[in-house]
C-alpha cells in the first residue's frame, strides 16, 4: 500500500478510544501496519477489524501500560505478526479529578503510573525494538496541561503531563547521543472531543457551563477533532520529520499562545 508511512510497523497504545484510535486510523490509512494496544482489548479488537475492513493491515493487543511484563509481551507481538517496530504512539492516558486537599497520595500514584511510568516503559522497550530495526521515531502526547498550568482539580495530570514533555526532550538527546537513530517528540492536544473531555466535562456541577467555558478557551472558538492529533502525529511518525526530535509539537486551536 502506498502512503506516508508505507511500510512502516506502528505500535499506539490506548488506540481502542478517542485520540489513539484516530491515531491508528490515520497511520493505516497512509499505509503502516498498526498495533492497537489498549487495556480494553474488546474495543481493541473492534478498532483493529474496522481497519481491517477498510484494507488495512492492524492487530489488537492487551496493553495496561503501567505493567512491565506487558511491554515486552506487546513489543516481541508487532515485532513478531509484522517483522520490526518503527513507531511508537505513547498515547494512553488518564484524567484526574481531583483538588489538591481532596487528592489521596493514592490516586496521585495512580495518574502518574499511567501517564508517566507508562510512557517511560513505552520508551524503554519500544526504543530496544527500533534499534534492532535499524531507527524509529516515538511519539508521546502530552497535553497543553503539560506545559502550563491548569486550575480545578487537574494538578495530578498536569504533574504527570509536565514529566511526559520533559521526558521527551531528555530521552530525544539520549537517543540521538547513542546515535539509535531513534526520534523522540512530544505533541500537545488542547481540549479534544474525546471521550475523556466529556468525562471530564460530565463531572461538573454544571456541565454545560463547563463545556461553554472551556470551547471558550479555545482561540479558534471549537474543540479540537481527533483527526487534528492523528495528522501530527502521522508529520512525526513519517520521515517527513525526519530532522526532528526533542520538540513540543503543540496542536491547540491557539490555547498555548495566550
Ligand atoms: N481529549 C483531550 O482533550 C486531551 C487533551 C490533551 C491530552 N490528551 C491526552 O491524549 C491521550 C488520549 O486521550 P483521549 O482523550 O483519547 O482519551 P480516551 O479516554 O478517549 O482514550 C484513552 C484510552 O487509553 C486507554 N487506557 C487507559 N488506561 C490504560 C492503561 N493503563 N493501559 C493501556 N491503555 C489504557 C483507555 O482504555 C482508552 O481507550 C491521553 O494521554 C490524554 O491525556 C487528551
Amino acid at each position: 500500500m502506498a502512503g506516508r508511512v508505507a511500510g512502516k510497523v506502528a505500535l499506539v497504545s490506548g488506540a481502542a478510544s478517542g485520540l489513539g484510535k484516530a491515531t491508528a486510523e490515520r497511520l493505516a490509512e497512509e499505509g503502516a501496519a498498526v498495533a492497537i494496544g489498549d487495556i480494553r482489548l474488546e474495543p481493541a479488537e473492534a478498532a483493529a477489524a474496522a481497519i481491517r475492513a477498510q484494507g488495512g493491515r492492524a492487530i489488537a493487543l492487551k496493553l495496561d501500560v503501567t505493567q512491565e511484563a506487558d511491554w515486552v509481551a506487546a513489543v516481541a507481538e508487532a515485532e513478531t505478526r509484522f517483522g520490526k517496530l518503527d513507531v511508537l504512539v505513547n498515547n494512553a492516558g488518564t484524567a484526574d479529578g481531583h483538588w489538591i486537599h481532596k487528592l489521596s497520595l493514592a490516586e496521585w500514584r495512580r495518574v502518574h503510573a499511567i501517564n508517566l511510568d507508562g510512557v517511560f516503559l513505552g520508551l524503554k522497550y519500544g526504543a530496544e525494538a527500533m534499534k534492532r530495526a535499524g531507527g524509529g521515531s516515538i511519539v508521546n502526547i502530552s497535553s497543553v496541561a503539560g506545559l502550563v498550568g491548569i486550575a480545578e482539580g487537574a494538578t495530578a495530570y498536569c504533574a504527570s503531563k509536565g514529566g511526559v514533555t520533559m521526558l521527551t526532550k531528555a530521552a530525544a538527546l539520549e537517543m540521538a547521543l547513542l546515535k539509535t537513530g531513534v526520534r523522540v517528540n512530544s505533541v500537545h492536544p488542547g481540549y479534544m472531543r474525546t471521550p475523556m473531555l466529556e468525562a471530564v466535562i460530565e463531572a461538573y456541577r454544571d456541565p454545560a457551563e463547563a463545556r461553554a467555558r472551556l470551547e471558550a478557551a479555545e482561540p479558534l472558538g471549537r474543540f479540537g477533532e481527533p483527526r487534528d492529533i492523528a495528522n501530527a502525529v502521522l508529520y512525526l511518525a513519517s520521515d517527513e520529520s525526519a530532522f526532528v526530535t526533542g520538540a513540543q509539537m503543540v496542536v491547540d486551536g491557539g490555547f498555548y499562545a495566550r
